[in-house]
């Protein structure tokens, strides 16, 4: 087996999962307003720290996505950030697309930024010790959306982004988010995500993307946030699993999920029911932000004092998640 084919494997092993710290500066000021703490470069490197700091956050945790202003970072005792987890047994990932922009001719959907100057910065993420990389594209669920035109440039640029990362010896994680805004069926969901990604798996064997050194970042299949009837974590892991079925290469090792705005009880319960079902060749785990981070935040509110409390919430999360990754 090849170094890539292990790294994407052990991303996802029993028991552990991915913390997905990799939030831009405009959602870190959001996430860091919301509590009403101050946004800037300090505040956002001591977030982190509590997360990475926390007493046995290996335990757990397989792997952390970095943003590139954390990736440099380092923690209050002078250890970057990408040693202190490495000595952890965590492996340092890094977030490499640009975020989203409006498409032009398509209101409501998104394309995703940052083809140019890609190989350059891959080259420093590989120097820096980053083993494995995220690129992240949305997909919208409307009466016209997506469009076959959001599809086929999600798809295209997904292909062209794994196929450098692998070039230069890093897991690429594509994450095709079907966003969960919205007023639409769970049936809607499964239709749209299955479709995504067929779409983006046909164009990853065009690119001659190697499959078995790659890991799927996927949302759950459930209703939209504003449904009138919303999905149980049974119908969530039926209708989920059946997608993946119908659309993942059996080559894929590792599936790993978003959040995508679930609560933390929500993601919780849904990823233990897929983890009991699933009987697919993939191994299946956790890559939240939100739902590990959202109650350590609130309890932290960028005040020192709170920190040993928000580090004891996160473990507790971090044991809730990881445990239910494993169906209990
Ligand atoms: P959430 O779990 O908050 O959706 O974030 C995961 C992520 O990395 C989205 O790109």
């Amino acid at each position: 087996m090849n170094n890539l084919h292990e790294i994407a494997r052990d991303l996802a092993v029993p028991g552990k999962g991915i913390l997905a710290a990799d939030e831009s500066l405009k959602t870190a000021k959001k996430r860091l307003e919301s509590v009403g703490a101050e946004d800037n470069e300090e505040n956002r490197r001591m977030y982190r720290e509590l997360f990475f700091t926390a007493d046995g956050i290996g335990d757990y945790l397989s792997g952390v996505i970095l943003f590139d202003e954390t990736f440099w970072q380092k923690s209050s005792d002078g250890t970057p950030f990408v040693k202190l987890l490495e000595s952890k047994g965590v492996m340092p990932g890094i977030k490499v697309d640009m975020s989203t922009a409006p498409m032009p001719n398509f209101p409501g959907e998104e394309f995703t930024q940052g083809f140019d100057g890609l190989a350059q910065r891959l080259e420093k993420y590989v120097e820096g010790g980053a083993k494995f990389t995220k690129w992240r594209n949305v997909i919208r669920i409307g009466d016209t959306m997506p469009s076959d035109m959001n599809l086929r440039e999600m798809a295209i640029g997904m292909a062209h982004y794994a196929a450098a990362v692998q070039a230069v010896g890093m897991v690429p994680m594509v994450e095709p988010e079907v966003l969960l805004e919205g007023s639409h069926t769970i049936e809607q969901a499964e239709e749209v995500t299955t479709k995504t990604l067929q779409r983006m798996f046909e164009e990853i064997k065009n690119y001659n993307v190697d499959v078995a050194g790659l890991v799927l970042k996927s949302s759950m299949v459930l209703a939209g946030d504003k449904a009138p009837k919303q999905s149980t974590p049974e119908e969530v892991a039926e209708a989920t699993l059946r997608t993946f079925e119908a659309s993942v290469p059996e080559e894929v090792p590792s599936i790993v999920f978003l959040s995508g705005g679930q609560t933390t009880q929500q993601a919780t319960d849904n990823l233990q029911v897929i983890a009991q079902k699933n009987n697919g060749p993939w191994q299946i785990s956790f890559s939240y932000a939100r739902a590990l981070q959202g109650p350590s935040l609130t309890i932290w509110a960028g005040k020192s004092e709170n920190i040993p409390a928000a580090q004891e919430k996160f473990i507790e999360r971090l044991k809730e998640t990881a445990a239910a990754r494993d169906g209990k």
